[in-house]
C-alpha cells in the first residue's frame, strides 16, 4: 500500500499539531497481485479479468464453464500467461474450500477476491416462481458468495493488504417486478458485504460493495432464460461491462467501500432516497420499455 499522509490545508498547522487532520490517499497497488474472479468465463466477470492483468496482476478466474474461461484467456493475448482459469462450481462447498491451495500453490499468494458470478431468475412473480429456481439463484448468487468468502479470508488475511468485491445490483435496494427473488439475493449479498465491512474494518482487507445497473451482458442466456441481442443493448445506451470493469478496478485501487455502477444505478441510489415509490415506478416502466425493444439475436 503506497501511503501519502501529511497533507495539511491550512498553513497554521504543523505535523505535531494535535489538531492537523492527518489526511490519507491509499492506493492498491495491482502489479504482481494475485485475484480470484467469480464467473470468470462471461460478462463482466471476464473484463474484470482481462483488465487485472492488463494492470499487472495475475487472475484465477473460476466459472462453472471451461469454454468461457479459455475464451477469457484468449481473449487476453500475451497477459493470458498471467491467468489460471479454474473450473468450479462456487454452489460446490467442498470444491470450494479446495480452490486456495489450488491457487496458492501455482502463484503462492493471494490478495484479492472478487465475488462477481450471478444468475437472474426468470421473469416470473414470486407466487409463481418454482421452488427449485428459488433454491438455485441463492445457491450461486449468496451461497455461493458465502462460501468463496469463508474459504478465501484466511488467506486474505496472511497478505500485507488485501480486497474482498462482492457484486450486487441496483434490484439490491429498488424493487423489479417479475425479479423479486433475485433482488431478494442481491440484498442478501449487499447485507453480507456491509456486515463484513464492519467486521473487518482496521485490518488488512478492504471491502467493496459493487453495485451495477443494467449492463449489456450474456447474463439471460447463461441464467437460462431466452437470449436478448446484447450488441442491440450496448447501441441502446446499457453499459458495456468494459466500461463497467475499468471503474470497478479503480474503485479496487483507491480501496473504495462501495461503487454504484452506471448511469441508472447511481441515479436510482439518490432517487430511492427521497422517492422511493415513484423511483421504482419509473425503473420497471423503464424495464418493461427495454424489454419490449430489444429483439431475440
Ligand atoms: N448484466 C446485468 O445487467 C447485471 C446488472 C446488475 C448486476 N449484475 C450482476 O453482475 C454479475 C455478473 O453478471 P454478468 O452480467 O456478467 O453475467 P454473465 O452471465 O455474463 O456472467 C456470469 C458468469 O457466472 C458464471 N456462473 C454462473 N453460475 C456459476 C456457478 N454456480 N459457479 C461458477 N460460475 C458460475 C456463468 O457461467 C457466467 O460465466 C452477476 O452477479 C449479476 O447478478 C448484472
Amino acid at each position: 500500500m503506497t501511503n501519502f499522509s501529511g497533507f495539511y490545508p491550512f498553513p497554521i498547522y504543523s505535523k505535531s499539531s494535535t489538531f492537523a487532520p492527518d489526511f490519507k490517499i491509499s492506493i492498491m497497488e495491482l502489479k504482481g497481485k494475485t485475484f480470484v474472479v467469480t464467473g470468470g468465463g462471461s460478462g463482466l466477470g471476464r473484463q474484470l479479468t482481462l483488465e487485472l492483468v492488463k494492470d499487472g496482476a495475475n487472475v484465477a478466474p473460476i466459472d462453472i464453464h471451461l469454454a468461457g474461461l479459455q475464451e477469457t484467456v484468449q481473449l487476453a493475448g500475451e497477459k493470458g500467461e498471467n491467468i489460471f482459469p479454474l473450473v468450479c462450481d462456487i454452489t460446490d462447498q467442498a470444491a470450494v474450500q479446495a480452490l486456495p491451495q489450488k491457487i496458492l500453490a501455482h502463484y503462492g499468494h493471494l490478495d484479492g477476491l472478487i465475488n462477481n458470478a450471478g444468475i437472474i431468475q426468470p421473469f416470473v412473480n414470486v407466487e409463481n416462481l418454482d421452488d427449485s429456481l428459488i433454491d438455485r439463484l441463492f445457491n450461486i448468487n449468496f451461497f455461493g458468495t458465502l462460501h468463496m468468502t469463508r474459504a478465501f479470508l484466511p488467506y486474505l488475511h496472511q497478505a500485507e493488504e488485501a480486497c474482498l468485491a462482492n457484486v450486487s445490483s441496483l434490484g439490491s435496494f429498488v424493487p423489479v417486478s417479475g425479479q423479486t427473488m433475485y433482488g431478494a439475493s442481491k440484498a442478501a449479498v449487499k447485507q453480507l458485504t456491509e456486515g463484513l465491512r464492519a467486521e473487518l474494518e482496521g485490518t488488512n482487507v478492504h471491502v467493496l460493495s459493487i453495485i451495477p445497473g443494467a449492463m449489456a451482458t450474456p447474463i439471460r442466456q447463461n441464467s437460462g432464460l431466452e437470449a436478448v441481442n446484447v450488441e442491440k443493448q450496448k447501441t441502446k445506451g446499457v453499459l458495456n461491462p468494459n466500461n463497467a470493469a475499468k471503474l470497478i478496478v479503480h474503485a479496487i485501487q483507491k480501496n473504495k467501500a462501495e461503487l454504484y455502477v452506471g448511469t441508472d444505478s447511481r441515479l436510482m441510489h439518490f432517487l430511492f432516497r427521497f422517492i422511493p415509490m415513484q423511483a421504482t415506478k419509473w425503473l420497471n416502466a423503464i424495464i418493461r420499455r427495454q424489454h419490449q425493444s430489444l429483439s431475440l439475436p
